[in-house]
């Protein structure tokens, strides 16, 4: 993939959360959603790819735009494309941190085509690369990611969805005596902080959706961290989805590799609501102003994205970020 399409794809994440930011707190979360579909959508007509929708906003038949399948660019290089335009939907219409708008890109085959069901995930930095297990004890994991940051297992901070289903797991760490931050939602975001240095966040454990487990690994793969993840499925119904996805062993340890293949992948996101490493998006009379992140695995570059978009032409009067 052309390293100019990076800027490209920032331009549909930041039009995805230019548009849903306007619906923070108003507690309507499927209008949130509705406008940064609708915006992500359109902004991809001006990119220069062939791409394919593997991981979207559902069926054909359940989802108008940015469906499984959809072809979306304005013709080019084959590409999958991973997106969650709203990504924390409760966050905004709730007006809290930690909503994105985020896509993940990468030769077509090269990601895993994630059913919409539950996955069972496990995400580091750099530092605690190669050395999870998501089978092993969480006590183990834990002990592991501290000795890779030659600190104490009191020392690290470990990330996990609120959740009733993760009491176990919640009480295994504290019992080990790590810190936790418990979250109400968004699990791609915090995921990302395990593999950015002073974030204060080493580890995210627990289940959430499996489609933004792949989007995380594309985000991690940039980022040298490491994931292992195993898809959790709630019934049948769900298993035989997955299998007709391509997935026959439902019970596969997924590596990093495993849910984004090869060494080409982009990834690009947009804060709507603040997040511990970007702004969300600031509106000002006739404008707006966003911060995202895009990174490109195969040159390992990470950009931070200041961007002011001009929406009505009147004088600017910029303050440094
Ligand atoms: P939205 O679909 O509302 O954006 O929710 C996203 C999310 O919080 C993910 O970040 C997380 O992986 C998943 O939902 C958790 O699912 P659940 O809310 O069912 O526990």
């Amino acid at each position: 993939m052309d390293r100019e399409l990076a800027l490209e794809f920032v331009r549909v994440t930041e039009a995805a959360a230019i548009a849903s930011g306007r619906w923070m707190g108003t507690g309507d979360k499927i209008a949130a959603d509705q406008a940064a579909v609708d915006a992500m959508r359109s902004a991809f007509d001006s990119v220069n790819i062939s791409g394919t929708v593997v991981i979207g906003e559902g069926e054909m038949d359940e989802a108008p735009m940015l469906y499984i399948g959809e072809k979306v660019g304005a013709g080019g290089l084959d590409v999958d494309i991973a997106v969650d335009p709203l990504e924390g939907t409760n966050l905004v219409a709730k007006g809290l941190p930690g909503s994105i708008a985020v896509i993940a890109i990468a030769p077509g085959g090269g990601l895993l085509h994630a059913p919409d069901m539950y996955m069972d995930k496990i995400a580091v930095g750099p530092k605690a690369a190669g050395k999870i297990n998501i089978d092993a004890p969480v006590i183990e994991n834990l002990k592991a990611v501290a000795s890779a940051y030659e600190r104490k297992v009191e020392e690290l901070v470990v990330v996990i969805l609120d959740r009733p289903r993760h009491e176990g797991i919640i009480n295994e760490v504290r019992n080990a005596g790590a810190r936790i931050r418990l979250i109400s939602d968004g699990d791609v975001s915090p995921a990302i902080n395990a593999a950015v240095e002073g974030t204060g966040i080493h580890m995210l454990l627990g289940i959430g959706g499996a489609p933004e487990g792949v989007i995380t690994a594309a985000a991690l793969k940039c980022l040298g961290g490491d994931m292992q993840a195993r898809l959790y499925p709630e019934n049948d119904a769900e298993i035989e989805r997955a299998k007709a996805m391509g997935i026959s062993d439902i019970n596969k340890v997924l590596t990093i590799d495993d849910l984004v293949h090869g060494e080409d992948v982009m990834f690009a996101a947009t804060a709507i609501t603040d997040c511990d490493l970007l702004r969300g998006v600031n509106y000002f009379g006739g404008g707006a102003r966003t911060h995202s992140l895009v990174m490109r695995y195969k040159t390992g570059t990470v950009r931070f994205v200041d961007a002011i978009h001009t929406l009505q032409r009147k004088p600017l009067f910029i303050h440094r970020s």
